[in-house]
């Protein structure tokens, strides 16, 4: 059979590849020793004489000698002179830094990485911050981030719009409570209950595009696609159902809440109202579900598992706080996850092995001469789907789409032998080791195989919790990476199998860059026939 043939093949080159492989230990090595250079090269450049920065829209540095009146007039306010903290620029205020960052987030990190190395400092929603991302950094950073809180780092607008109930503004035991449940929705046993909804609602959302392109035209949206498809489904797995258009309109005007830059911001008003509605539709369907004693019904896993969740005083939670929690749930997910999958399919568009890999992959695990191709429908086919989960994490690491977790620094400290005063936002951004060429080798291309346990490139590569973490890390660490990940593994297999012959962006791909880096919702793929 071909698919044996091919099989076979992959072997041998498997194995031609590992016996031509370098010692793995020698690519830490050279991660160690690069880590540590450039932060000692970026202690020489240390402030606060400087006053250089870069300019965002050249890219180009500053001059390091002009007087930066901005800077100076921050450093006296914030009682900064005579201390050693990282290089950069903070400003008076951290508004033309913010606006940077907000502008193309990305762009903001590599230009001041390649100016500073890896740690530096600047402003971020207009708090004064240390931007770091070294091995070592992350290391020291670990040993006491379990005590900074992440509330005040928040933007203004977020902590509002994200509630009392949001993890992401809570510490210690209450927090501690909110995240027990978190491995009950979001763990192993609860992948395992979603993935037929999943596999199904995916073959349905592909075999859609599919029939409409065997017609009129042959374009996909994926930045709108993949959101509308990503959001019906997440209202499903955890509401159980999907609910009338203008709640899924509410949800996105919430997300467009999140970040607006203050809150006499139209988008957050209109994201406060979103709020309110999506919730108490939440929670009247919840009593509803609960008063008809379907609580145990397969659909209404999640509103099970919040039925029996406690806080920290052990008390269950109110019928409030688990319609809030829900809507939370499905605002973190949808979005991240519609990312993930217009990301990857970009990246599988313009890297033809590596499509073919995928479908490669899914013929083996889905179809046989027979039968066909079967829908995936179990957490078995999708863990046997080694390549194409290796496709969703180098595509989180080409183009990441968040960035790391805010902590405040609540007293002066020493950090990376530099001085942090308090009131620092600090934050280990996974985009600085990313592009590490130590972790990393030709940092800027796609290679799938990186996150291929055995294979030669991935032997390469530095792959481990203090190199790559596209969920942040410590005590808010993302809990659905693998949720999206699941997600976007079954779209990427449909997707090549629907379409064998490919596809290409009809122009550049263009990106929205807050509250996350996301397709913009008019780019356009066309299929190739
Ligand atoms: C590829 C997709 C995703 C990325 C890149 C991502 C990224 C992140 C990051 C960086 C954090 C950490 C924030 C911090 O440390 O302060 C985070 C937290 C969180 N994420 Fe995700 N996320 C993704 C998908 C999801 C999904 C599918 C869910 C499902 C509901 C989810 C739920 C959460 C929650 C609840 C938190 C807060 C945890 C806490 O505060 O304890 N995420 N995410």
């Amino acid at each position: 059979m071909d698919d044996i043939r091919r099989r076979r093949a992959m072997a041998s080159r498997a194995t031609a590849r590992a016996a031509a492989s370098h010692d793995a230990r020698a690519a830490t090595r050279r991660a160690r020793v690069g880590g540590a250079a450039r932060e000692s090269a970026a202690r020489r450049r240390a402030s606060g004489r400087a006053t250089s920065d870069v300019d965002g829209a050249s890219g180009r540095a500053t001059s390091a000698d002009a007087f930066d009146l901005g800077q100076a007039i921050g450093t006296l306010a914030r009682g900064e002179r005579g201390a050693t903290l990282p290089p950069g620029r903070v400003g008076a205020l951290g508004v033309r830094e913010t606006l940077e960052y907000l502008a193309d987030s990305n762009g903001f990190v590599r230009r001041r990485v390649e100016r500073y190395g890896p740690i530096f400092k600047t402003a971020l929603f207009f708090k004064p911050a240390i931007v770091f991302g070294s091995r070592e950094a992350v290391r020291e950073f670990l040993k006491f981030e379990g005590e900074l809180p992440a509330d005040e780092a928040l933007p203004e607008t977020f902590r509002e719009l994200h509630t009392e109930y949001g993890a992401l503004r809570m510490t210690g035991s209450r927090h501690a409570a909110t995240r027990a449940n978190f491995g009950k929705v979001l763990g192993r046993a609860a992948l395992e209950s979603y993935a037929p909804a999943i596999g199904e609602r995916t073959r349905e959302f592909v075999e859609d595009v599919a029939r409409r392109c065997g017609k009129e035209t042959s374009s996909f949206r994926p930045g709108a696609e993949c959101v509308d498809f990503a959001l019906d489904l997440l209202f499903e797995l955890f509401l159980g159902h999907v609910p009338e258009a203008k709640y899924k309109e509410a949800m996105k005007a919430y997300n467009g809440g999140l970040l607006s830059l203050g809150k006499w911001s139209s988008e957050f008003k209109a994201g406060k109202l979103a709020l309110e509605d999506l919730t108490s539709y939440v929670e009247a369907h919840y009593r509803g579900v609960k008063a008809r004693g379907e609580l145990d019904r397969p659909e209404y896993f999640f509103y099970k598992q919040y039925s029996q969740a406690v806080d920290e005083f052990d008390e269950v939670f109110s019928d409030d706080r688990i319609a809030t929690t829900c809507v939370l749930m499905v605002w973190g997910s949808y979005i991240e996850a519609a990312a993930l999958m217009g990301h990857a399919c970009v990246l599988l568009g313009e890297h033809d092995d590596a499509r073919r890999a995928v479908l490669r992959e899914f013929e083996r695990v889905c179809c046989d001469d027979e039968n066909g191709c079967r829908r995936i429908g179990t957490l078995a086919d999708i863990m046997s789907m080694q390549y194409t989960s290796a496709v969703a994490k180098e595509s989180l690491r080409v183009m990441p789409q968040t960035a790391g977790g805010l902590r405040v620094n609540p007293s002066p400290r020493k950090f990376a032998s530099f001085d942090v005063p308090a009131g620092y936002v600090l934050t280990a951004d996974p985009r600085i080791p990313f592009r590490d060429e130590a972790n990393f080798p030709d940092p800027d291309a796609f290679k799938p195989e990186r996150f291929v346990p055995g294979t030669h490139e991935a032997k390469q590569n530095d792959v481990s919790s203090e190199t790559y973490y596209p969920g942040g890390m410590g005590q808010h660490q993302c809990p659905g990476i693998s949720l999206a990940t699941v997600m976007t593994q079954i779209f990427l297999a449909e997707l090549v199998s629907a379409f064998p012959n490919g596809w290409r962006g009809k122009t550049a791909p263009k990106y929205v860059q807050v509250p996350i880096v996301i397709l913009d919702r008019e780019y356009e793929i066309e299929f190739l026939r």
